[in-house]
């Protein structure tokens, strides 16, 4: 069982047929957000109270976090991408890999560790072949392996066989492709005799699949359709993982793919202590994945032995003009181009913002840029610059106002409910935090109007105008505190701005920093309309 005080996220391993788009992104940024938020340090309590100290310690979080992703390489799509490339698979894949990799540090993911294996697995590795060899020799030596011949229709683009009752039209409703008939000698798993255990495994414990739609849909699917499943290919089927004993045998790419949670762990290793570390863990995934990670996955670990997940997170679908965007739509759209256009944090603020966890929403620049302008740029960006220049104006050092004192002033209005804003963070419901945030927003935007500090200032009650701007400042850093997860550029630069210096814990307020909007006017909005201020 994992150590305590660690916390090991992962999210799907991508395939490598194209670059990664907005909704790779998706599932990789929220896994990020997810990390930051489990291993940041816990120090909320006495922000601007403490005499000379904005930022007292409460609780040191010292929480160890692994944020797991990589590449599936062993797909049919791989070699057919690779020849269509005319490249060697090799070739191709090294390429690919470095673009997949290139990609989560260019959006400034925690990812990038100073080890690129530490974080990043990719299939064809020794480290994850020797996993795949070792779990499948656990599962055949419980009797959950059998020989049978594969009859059926099979889908390259979802790397699944299909059912008649799966077709719209003969064809996969995703991906629109003919399928393939197989006839070939597979081995199969005895998932069916798994299907009471999953049921009571899923009953007694509530929280194993969210959200609850979706944990539903798996318990039916479970009852009433789970069969046994292919693990193996054979005939013309040469690109794979050997089946250690069987000869003309490659192991089929989901029961592998799965595997690399804990290979990236070193499961099969003698020295695992990062599997003792950090497993078991959460995964999160797209809706389109439940039944492999939600019923086969935990069914192969139960024959091997070993601890199934902590939980598994399910998020929906980012489409466009309604339809999924995926590289067999060919409707994609690059996650690099947005964030050189508008920056990473607006970027992330966009994904998590736009879609309730669980849901779908569909993307439009359009919509992008109505958030940028209306949440963003005229609402914390003008928050954050009306508050430094009325500091530049109506202090005589520049410098936030600070007294213990004013903490008695504190409107209530403008406090966070820090259990709220946790219990979303943990249920990965970052709509909701970015919700309860912009409440604040408004609310502060709102007491700066009601309170009137230009007027106080004419009139010299500059006591009273110290306390609004106190209980101001007080509010944005909360603010910056619990965006930090979700925007972290942004809180780094409302500290800067505000003079406001809160490395080791340890206050300095130092004069404000006036610099460039936080989220300054677009040069060529696509909505036509300009960004006033
Ligand atoms: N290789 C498998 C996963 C194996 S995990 C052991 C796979 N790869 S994928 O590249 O097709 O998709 C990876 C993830 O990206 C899935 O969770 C999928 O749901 C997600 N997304 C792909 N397109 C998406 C959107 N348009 N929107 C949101 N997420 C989407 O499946």
């Amino acid at each position: 069982m994992a150590e305590k005080n660690t916390f090991y996220i992962t999210t799907p391993i991508y395939y490598v047929n194209d670059k990664p788009h907005i909704g790779h992104a998706y599932t990789t940024i929220m896994a990020d957000v997810a990390l930051r938020f489990h291993t940041s340090i816990n120090r909320t309590k006495s922000l601007m109270t403490g005499a000379g100290e904005i930022i007292r310690s409460k609780k040191v979080n010292n929480v160890e976090g692994l944020l797991m992703t990589g590449t599936d390489e062993n797909s049919l799509k791989t070699i057919q991408a690779a020849e269509k490339a005319k490249k060697s698979p090799e070739e191709y894949l090294k390429e690919m890999n470095d673009i997949w990799f290139d990609t989560w540090e260019k959006l400034g993911l925690s990812i990038v560790r100073s080890n690129k294996k530490e974080s990043f697995i990719h299939t064809t590795e020794k480290r994850h072949i020797r996993a795949v060899e070792k779990l499948y020799g656990l599962i055949k030596a419980k009797g959950d392996i059998y020989k049978g011949k594969y009859i059926g229709l099979y889908c390259v683009g979802c790397e699944a066989f299909k059912k008649e009752s799966d077709l719209v039209d003969g064809k996969c409703p995703d991906h629109k492709e003919a399928l393939k008939e197989i006839e070939e000698d597979n081995l199969f798993f005895k998932l069916s005799e798994y299907r009471e255990k999953l049921l009571e495994y899923i009953k007694t414990n509530p929280d194993f699949i969210k959200p609850e739609k979706r944990k539903r849909e798996i318990i039916n699917y479970i009852k009433d359709e789970m069969e046994d499943i292919s693990i193996s290919r054979s005939g013309d089927i040469k690109w794979g993982i050997p089946v250690p004993g069987e000869k003309d045998h490659v192991f089929y790419v989901w029961f592998d793919a799965l595997i690399n949670y804990i290979s990236a762990l070193d499961f099969g290793i003698d020295n695992d202590y990062k599997m003792k570390k950090f497993w078991p863990g959460t995964h999160l995934i797209g809706k389109d994945i439940t039944k492999f990670h939600c019923a086969l996955w935990p069914a192969m670990l139960m024959s091997a032995g070993l601890p199934l997940p902590k939980q598994i997170y399910v998020h929906g679908f980012f489409t466009l003009n309604g339809k999924k965007i995926s590289k067999s739509l060919g409707n994609t759209i690059d996650p690099l181009e947005l964030s050189e256009k508008y920056g990473n944090d607006v970027l992330r603020y966009f994904m998590l913002r736009e879609i309730p966890f669980g849901d779908d929403g569909d993307f439009s620049i359009k919509k992008l840029e109505a958030r940028y302008k209306g949440e963003l740029a005229d609402g914390l960006g003008n928050l954050l610059s009306r508050t430094v220049t009325m500091i530049e104006k109506y202090t005589e050092n520049k410098k936030v106002p600070f007294k213990t004192i004013y903490s008695k002033t504190q409107n209530k209005e403008l406090r966070f409910n820090e259990e709220e804003v946790k219990k979303y963070y943990e249920n990965f419901e970052f709509d909701k935090v970015i919700k309860v945030i912009w409440e604040k927003v408004d609310k502060t935007n709102k007491y700066i109007a009601d309170t009137e500090p230009w007027t106080l200032f004419k009139k010299n009650k500059k006591e009273k105008v110290y306390e609004i701007l106190w209980n101001i400042v007080n509010a944005l850093v909360y603010i910056a505190y619990y965006l930090k997860h979700i925007m972290p550029e942004t809180e780094n630069e409302i500290f800067k701005q505000l003079g406001i210096d809160v490395k080791n814990n340890k206050l300095d307020i130092n004069e404000i920093q006036k610099a460039e909007p936080l989220f300054p006017r677009l040069e060529d909005p696509s909505t036509g309309s300009g960004q006033d201020k």
